[in-house]
């Protein structure tokens, strides 16, 4: 059955009333993600290994470096190394053992143009243009870079809009922004709070954009249910009343599709290292839409400087009209490498059939948790979106005895994460995990609480996990 879940919105509304004659457009827009949701799954083991046999996206497994013996389902947190990322971190090492200093113009892919290069690669995956991302920075700094250059607060319009569920750096570096404005964060940044501790409904956060917001920061998806937010429809609420809206698309790109030009989103940011596969720490991204090219970014530094002239080393600076412009410092080249290898490899699967395997994967875990788990004793509950166009690439599990749950997954190689209070974070990734392997994690599941195997752990949480 294709659900009926659609928006209807007025997107014109023209009045002549000497004529009394009203004409009003309405848009009916069904999400992209409609055809893939109506699914017929089975519970059995052989269920699982038939619908791997018919994963047009099988033969990605054996290009990334699966940690043996493990079900790896914590792509949200670090994605695996792929084998392209280990020869292009290579070639990067060989080119610099070579070159030297010359590499910066004549290593294979010349790091001076890099971040610049990956940049317009990552650009395709969030529908935007070549110059309107770059590789840069980390996403904490890159948040602050943006926000502080996006934040102009004026006598009335002093506000930051958040919200509570999003992940806490966001909402330190928001606090700090209004901060260093010499203004009370009590006051002035508001965050958008939750009815369940779950979800954000994206009407309340709408109902919050007053005439006294000045800017709106939100997650694409939030990091711990899953939920997807309708960006389109944030950042059109927003710019209806003269707001500029930035998201934290760490949780959606390399495995969601956006479009962030369509949408006209005004600057974003996203990591590298949970679905685009970058490694530990590996270098974040940034999109600033090209109608504020000319905007200076508030944390100037000499990469942002224009291209060609950069090394004329004025002291006046003059930032590219370009996201390169809101680069700060020399681009992490080892870094970049291993994203070189990872982009490719998203680019010849595609996002689209990526999403399609993604939302598949996880709507089959659903299933398989609300036929098998459900019910007492298991008692495990779905804490994400059932929608598909509202749920992202993770699904959360909720169960009242997730942190020693994790803890007996993890001594058995079976790898999720875990995050406060109950929740069991389950993130597989279309590129390496495989259907079969959602059918082992439900079977552990099963086992583990069959086997009160979860009694043996502490219940207080681990440093990292
Ligand atoms: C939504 C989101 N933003 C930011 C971060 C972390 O930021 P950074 O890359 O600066 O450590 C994470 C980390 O998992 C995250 O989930």
């Amino acid at each position: 059955m294709i659900p009926i879940s659609y928006r209807i919105r007025v997107i014109g509304l023209h009045a002549k009333t000497r004529y009394h004659l009203w004409i009003i457009w309405i848009v009916v827009e069904v999400p992209e993600a409609r055809f893939v949701t109506s699914y017929s799954f089975e519970v059995g083991e052989d269920f699982a290994c038939k619908l791997d046999l018919k994963d047009p996206l099988a033969g990605f497994r054996q290009r990334f470096y699966v940690p043996e013996g493990a079900v790896y389902l914590d792509g949200n947190s670090l994605g695996l190394l792929s084998r392209a990322s280990e020869s292009a971190v290579l070639r990067a090492l060989n080119d610099w053992k070579r070159l030297g200093i010359r590499g910066w113009l004549e290593a294979s892919n010349p790091w001076f143009y890099l971040a610049e290069d990956l940049g317009a690669k990552c650009a395709a995956l969030v529908g935007a243009r070549p110059d309107e991302v770059v590789a840069t920075g980390s996403t904490t700094v890159n948040i602050h870079s943006l926000v502080n250059t996006f934040y102009r607060p004026v006598a009335n319009r002093k506000k930051i809009l958040g919200d509570e569920l999003n992940f806490p750096t966001d909402t330190y570096a928001l606090r700090s922004a209004v901060k260093l404005r010499g203004l009370d964060p009590e006051e002035n940044l508001i965050l958008a709070s939750s009815k369940d501790g779950r979800f954000l409904d994206e009407a309340d956060v709408v109902g919050l954009m007053n005439g006294d917001v000045a800017l709106v920061f939100l997650p694409s998806v939030l990091y711990r249910s899953g939920q997807l937010l309708d960006m389109e429809y944030l950042s059109e609420e927003a710019h209806s009343r003269r707001i500029l809206i930035g998201f934290d698309c760490s949780h959606s790109v390399g495995v969601v599709q956006h479009h962030l030009d369509k949408w006209e989103v005004d600057f974003a940011v996203w990591c590298s290292y949970k679905y685009l596969n970058g490694g530990p720490g590996s270098t974040a991204f940034l999109y600033v839409n090209k109608k504020h090219f000319e905007h200076e970014p508030s944390l100037a530094g000499w990469f942002g400087y224009v291209k060609d002239k950069q090394f004329d080393m004025a002291l006046g600076f003059e930032h590219a009209k370009s996201a390169g412009g809101w680069q700060i410092s020399s681009p992490n080249i080892l870094s970049l490498a291993a994203l070189e290898g990872s982009l490719e490899i998203i680019h010849e699967a595609g996002i689209e059939a990526i999403r399609k395997k993604s939302l598949k994967l996880t709507s089959y875990l659903m299933y398989l948790v609300d036929e098998t788990l459900s019910e007492s004793p298991y008692n495990f509950s779905v804490g994400a979106p059932r929608e598909s166009e509202r749920r992202g690439g993770h699904v959360a599990l909720e169960h009242e005895e997730g942190t020693r749950i994790s803890e007996a997954l993890r001594s058995r190689n079976v790898i999720p994460d875990f995050r406060p209070p109950n929740i069991i974070r389950v993130a597989p990734t279309p590129l390496y995990n495989t259907y079969h392997e959602i059918w082992k994690l439900t079977n552990h599941l099963r086992d583990i609480i069959d086997r009160k195997d979860y009694s043996k752990y502490a219940k207080e949480r681990k440093r990292i996990s």
